[in-house]
């Protein structure tokens, strides 16, 4: 049986706020900015709970840049659910999800040094659109990443 991932969407309140703050700062382990809680409560990323089974196995989220321009965003399986094949089964179910409200291009920016997640993205059509050395901080390289949704 093939693996399947639901999305549920984060309702914006500050319980779920500083739960995904708490989030970001377990698994993004060297990262120069992480949101607050009032950052996520007022930024207009739309998170989801990613549930296999029963099971809160990571989050996702994207934002729109324009009505059909969106980045995806803080893509994360939590620590124990990793290398399972759930990261690239995610990273298409937020595509589809963009994809199934209008979407035609998608894209996210990933630290060099993040080689899952740009593997990942290469292999599902993503091309690198960009390089920003020293984007968010000095030493912290991003590359953009973008796919036209057909
Ligand atoms: C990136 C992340 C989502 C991947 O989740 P995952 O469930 O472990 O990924 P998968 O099991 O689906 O593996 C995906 C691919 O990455 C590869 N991979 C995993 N770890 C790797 C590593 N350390 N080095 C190189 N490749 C690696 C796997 O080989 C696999 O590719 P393949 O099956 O084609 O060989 C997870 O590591 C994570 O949550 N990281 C922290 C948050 C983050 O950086 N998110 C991305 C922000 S843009």
């Amino acid at each position: 049986m093939s693996l399947s991932i639901q999305l549920v969407p984060v309702e914006k309140n500050l319980e779920n706020s500083e739960a995904i703050a708490n989030i970001h700062k377990e698994h993004y382990d060297r990262v120069p900015y992480l949101p607050s809680a009032e950052d996520i409560q007022t930024s207009k990323t739309q998170y989801f709970w990613a549930y296999v089974n029963e099971e809160r196995i990571g989050i996702t989220g994207y934002y729109l840049k324009t009505k059909t321009l969106a980045e995806t965003v803080k893509t994360i399986i939590f620590k124990e659910y990793r290398g399972k094949g759930y990261g690239k089964i995610l990273s298409q179910e937020i595509e589809d999800k963009c994809k199934s409200i209008g979407i035609k291009k998608i894209m996210s920016t990933i630290y060099s040094f993040n080689i899952p997640m740009i593997s990942i993205k290469l292999k599902q059509g993503y091309m690198i659109e960009g390089f920003h050395p020293d984007h968010e901080a000095p030493g912290f390289d991003e590359y953009s990443l973008g796919k036209i949704l057909k």
